[in-house]
């Protein structure tokens, strides 16, 4: 069993805070709108409202279309493999909802929340096919202090890895390798794609993740059709039935995908002085509320100065 150590962890907190801010992402056709009160707007509406409930019962991903010819809508939603059902359906829920303020009328559009679930939907079959469209960058902020040509050597080792496991088995892999901190990894395809589609979405996945956040502690590709990510710090949730400890196919033995170092044990902590501890939290508390919202303002400000160059990204 192994945790993330507080540095991580931290940094972990941080992160999720301001992109939690800053998110979610979305890409809107420019493949025209429709009028509000059109059969393609009531069969859309029809099939966002029905679609987080259909996920539920159907596990992470789900597909659907209503309607017929011109106004036919096609949609799907994919959650991370890792999420827990309740948080999918909550993921899946919230899209439905954000996808039409934040498209408004757009006969075509893609939305990922938190990183954690994609809605997609459009007027064309979108359903088996891979999609190749510029792909959302979420770079961690923190730059990589170290061996920076072995982490990458080990970062592409591990992903190669999980790439094989996914593509041929069930689109979905996580795992970690040992380094000066261990570096996790998640790959993800859309169930409905084929070994090979899947592959090398992945690996562009992984060959754009050099100008996404090259140098950096971390990084996550979002395509239409695939998830790369990676990070110092377990991202993924640990108890999914798919977090299944790495297993490769027969061949050499994984020997570089060792147990990260276990956190020190609770029992070596000696209990605190209780008044001098409520004052230690009130100041840290202070603090970390200050530095939050510090970096927050930094990294929102570079996001928003990055979005002037992502308004050309659009297909
Ligand atoms: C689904 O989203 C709607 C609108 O945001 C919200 O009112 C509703 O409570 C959500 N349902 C659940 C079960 O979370
Ligand atoms: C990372 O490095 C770049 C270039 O050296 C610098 O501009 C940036 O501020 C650094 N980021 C952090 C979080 O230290
Ligand atoms: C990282 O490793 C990959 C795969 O070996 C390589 O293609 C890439 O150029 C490397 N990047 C850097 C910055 O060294």
């Amino acid at each position: 069993m192994d945790r993330p150590s507080w540095a991580p962890l931290f940094s972990h907190v941080l992160i999720t805070l301001c992109f939690g801010i800053a998110q979610p992402q979305q890409f809107c056709s420019n493949k025209g709108i429709f009028s509000v009160s059109s059969a393609y707007s009531n069969n859309l509406n029809l099939l966002l409202s029905s679609l987080p409930s259909r996920m539920a019962e159907n596990g992470i991903f789900y597909k659907a279309t209503v309607g017929q010819g011109p106004d036919k809508v096609y949609a799907l939603a994919l959650c991370r493999g890792d999420l827990p059902s309740e948080k999918c359906y909550s993921c899946v829920n919230a899209t439905s909802q954000s996808i039409k303020q934040q498209c408004p009328n757009q006969k075509e559009a893609i939305m990922w929340t938190d990183s954690s679930c994609l809605l997609r939907y459009a007027n064309r079959d979108i359903f088996t096919k891979m999609e190749e469209i510029p792909p959302f960058c979420v770079s961690n902020p923190n730059n990589f202090s170290g061996d920076f040509a072995k982490f990458n050597e080990t970062l592409h080792g591990l992903m190669e890895k999980l790439i094989t496991q996914a593509s041929s088995g069930l689109k979905f892999a996580t795992g970690y390798v040992s380094f000066t901190k261990p570096i996790y990894g998640l790959v993800q395809c859309i169930p409905d794609i084929s070994e090979s589609d899947c592959r090398s979405c992945l690996q562009k996945g992984m060959g754009e993740m050099e100008s996404c956040s090259g140098g950096h502690e971390g990084g996550r590709i979002l395509s239409p059709s695939c998830i790369v990510w990676f990070d110092l710090f377990r991202f993924y949730e640990p108890a999914g039935t798919l977090d299944a400890p790495l297993q490769f196919p027969p061949g050499p033995a994984p020997a570089n995908l060792a147990q990260p170092p276990s956190p020190p044990s609770p029992a070596n902590v000696s209990p605190p002085n209780q008044t001098r501890n409520k004052k230690v939290i009130i100041i840290a508390v202070a603090s970390l509320v200050t530095l939050i919202t510090i970096i927050c303002a930094l990294i929102l400000w570079r996001r928003m100065k990055q979005k002037v160059e992502s308004k050309s990204r659009q297909f």
